[in-house]
């Protein structure tokens, strides 16, 4: 039987998001991008800890050198911790204001790719498409390789690093790209669509299999896809809105999966961690090589 467990915490999160483990840590990592803080939680003793964040902070992946890269309303960010130091490297959109970075992956080349979407939900009849898909290669360099997308979400590689999933959250739509040595991409697939109401795609990740884990974001579960698409199975969780899911500890067998307090006040657990048993193994997290 699936177990699902609340991670104990005396609060939520607004928009829990952003799951990270670190295996130099020992350590889990999720944001709370409107409740501006970075989370911690270490698995050696299931300590948990927070920093205040200066602005929405929508992801943070390792740096190969040591420290993080975090995305932020206003741009990528290096990040130290100890002690606490955040340094701009690059906003990829200063014509978009209303902006801000939402979810990114590092691919086995030590790239960054990242979506963006507007700060503040727009309205569902007249949702501006904004947002794009960027590439922060090691060098500081920035392109753009996908635009027109109104929540870009949940970007997730292969275990082989030859695929880059991809999610529009609101139009419910998840597509494919082959990812070439290069860091170019293929042409745009569509893989799986959903309702994007009740059923709205938001965090992703591969197993080792090749599954697709996606979190919905509405639909209170996360849920795994064959590498050709289809269903596999799903796994319920105990409020609607999951954002984020991501596989850790040192065999990569524990997974977590973040949630949004935001609009259910009632809901005591909108807003918690959980840890899900999946009976899946997860790939180990690429690093920031700049
Ligand atoms: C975004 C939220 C959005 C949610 C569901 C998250 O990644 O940050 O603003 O509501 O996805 O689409
Ligand atoms: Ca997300």
């Amino acid at each position: 039987m699936t177990t699902v467990r609340a991670i104990p915490r005396d609060t939520r999160d607004i928009l829990g998001e952003g799951l990270l483990w670190s295996a130099r840590e020992n350590a889990l990592f999720w944001t709370d991008i409107l409740g501006r803080k970075l989370w911690r939680m270490s698995l050696a003793d299931d300590a948990i800890c927070h920093w205040d964040m200066p602005e929405a902070i929508g992801w943070i992946i390792e740096r190969a050198a040591g420290g993080f890269i975090v995305g932020l309303a206003s741009g990528f960010h290096r990040l130290d911790l100890d002690p606490f130091h955040l340094e701009l490297i690059a906003n990829p959109q200063p014509e978009r204001p209303g902006n801000r970075l939402n979810d990114a992956k590092a691919d086995a080349q030590g790239r960054i790719w990242a979506g963006s979407m507007p700060f503040l939900e727009q309205p569902a009849t007249n949702w501006p498409p904004t947002g794009s898909l960027y590439r922060l290669d090691p060098d500081g360099a920035i392109s753009r390789h996908d635009d027109a997308i109104t929540i870009a979400n949940g970007p997730a590689l292969s275990p082989d690093g030859k695929v880059l999933y991809h999610t529009d959250s609101r139009i419910g739509q998840v597509w494919k790209f082959a990812l070439n040595a290069d860091g170019s991409l293929g042409p745009r697939e569509a893989h799986l669509h959903f309702d994007g109401t009740t059923d709205s795609p938001d965090g992703m990740t591969c197993d080792r299999e090749g599954g697709l884990w996606i979190a919905f974001y509405g639909g209170a579960k996360v849920a795994r896809f064959h590498p050709d698409g289809t269903f596999d199975r799903q796994i319920a969780l105990p409020t609607p809105q999951i954002t984020n899911v991501c596989f850790a500890g040192a065999d990569l067998s524990r997974m977590f999966v973040t949630s949004a307090g935001d609009g259910r006040p009632d809901d005591t657990l909108a807003g918690a961690l959980f840890e899900v048993d999946s009976g899946a193994i997860g790939v180990l997290p690429h690093q920031y090589l700049g």
